[in-house]
């Protein structure tokens, strides 16, 4: 007998984990300052909360004596329903998930046997290195450039390179560079038979017109993936949702654990979706503050916003005011909590998510009061 613990599988034991953001009341106590006096600037989630009509639809469901005692509908019917609403996509072609986190593991894994290869244009998502490395998938990084620029003839050369077990897994509204991937980009792609993630978690900020969902129908080796986290103010609660080719939904299905999405998200998804109007407004202010945040950075000296098309700006630092880790680290300490990036590539860049309108001035004066 060994009174050892069992080890987890080696190429799990070698990894060092997802570094996720950490917790606001957290980074209030190491900056020795109140949670309310901090602007929460590092996730990207909706900065006004969940909308009141949501927390409405939670709070009734919640006196409902049964509520919570029973599993979620493992179909997700109502669920699919309202999202076809506001996809206008069939439900057999919409799968939700515990966030696009979820759906994403999921999809890879349900894809790719091990050694199947991830194609990804760094720097992106810090979740998709983290789920080939836990799904033992091998990374293919084709890197952008100094500008953020994709290199489309490599990520083409890649895509065609990489096997039949291969997904290439793209971002629109890129996180954090904030642009769009080219439709032609992704039209070439598929046109040559690529399997694509297109992981459109920020369309919402870029207008829906921007989404590529539309060449669902004519490929069926595309993929979009969604959340609620960042328009719907519901990150907490987890809730995603991917849309698919319906052959590959029902597969899906077959795997996902069942009971998937829990009952507080699919109340709150159906309640954000039936009040998507009303939320709708939100995102406008958001995109008008971060439009208004971009022209303030410019006047800035030493930093440098770039476009945005989503609802954070990624900033360069000017090495005379230091490091992007450097700015960062003088920002918490006056209470806004920003991202910073272990990707050389992104030494010299700090992410800001944009805050709500009232916030903007308080912003820019701690800005200004490190710099
Ligand atoms: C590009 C991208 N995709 C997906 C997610 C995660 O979405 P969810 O909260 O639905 O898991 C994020 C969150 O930061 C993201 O930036």
């Amino acid at each position: 007998m060994t009174s050892d613990p069992p080890r987890v599988r080696r190429h799990l034991a070698r990894l060092s984990g997802y570094a996720p953001v950490v917790p606001l009341a957290e980074r209030a106590r190491i900056a020795g300052l109140e949670p309310e006096d901090c602007l929460k600037l590092d996730a990207n989630e909706n900065p006004y909360g969940m909308h009141p009509r949501v927390r409405e639809a939670l709070a009734q469901a919640l006196s409902d004596p049964g509520f919570g005692s029973i599993y979620p509908d493992p179909n997700q019917a109502s669920l699919r329903q309202a999202l076809s609403r506001y996809t206008g996509l069939d439900p057999s072609m919409i799968l939700a998930g515990a966030g696009a986190d979820e759906l994403l593991d999921l999809a890879l894994r349900a894809l790719l046997p091990p050694g199947g290869a991830v194609v990804t244009c760094s720097p992106g998502f810090g979740m998709y290195p983290f789920l080939a490395d836990i799904n033992e998938l091998r990374l293919i990084d084709v890197p952008r450039d100094e500008r953020f620029m994709l290199r489309d003839d490599m990520l083409l050369r890649a895509a065609e390179t990489s096997g039949r077990d291969a997904v290439v897994v793209l971002t629109s509204p890129n996180n954090p560079s904030g642009d769009m991937i080219p439709r032609e980009l992704l039209l070439a792609l598929l046109n040559r038979g690529a399997t694509v993630m297109l992981d459109e978690a920020y369309i919402e900020f870029a207008g829906m017109d921007a989404s590529a969902k539309d060449l669902l129908t004519e490929f069926p080796r595309l993929i979009v993936m969604r959340t609620f986290s960042k328009w719907a103010g519901i990150a907490g609660l987890r809730l995603g949702y991917a849309l698919a080719n319906p052959n590959l939904v029902t597969d899906l299905i077959k795997v996902k654990q069942p009971y998937n999405v829990n009952q507080a998200a699919e109340i709150a998804g159906i309640a954000a979706i039936d009040n998507a109007a009303e939320i709708g407004a939100q995102i406008d202010t958001i995109r008008d503050t971060r439009d208004q945040l971009f022209e303030a950075l410019r006047n800035v000296e030493g930093l440098t916003p770039l476009p945005s098309r989503a609802n954070f700006i990624l900033i360069r630092v000017d090495p005379n005011v230091g490091t992007g880790r450097e700015l960062h680290d003088r920002l918490a300490a006056v209470g806004v909590f920003t991202r910073t990036y272990s990707d050389p590539l992104l030494t010299s860049y700090l992410r800001i998510s944009v805050p709500r309108a009232d916030q903007l001035d308080t912003l820019i004066q701690r800005i200004g009061a490190v710099l």
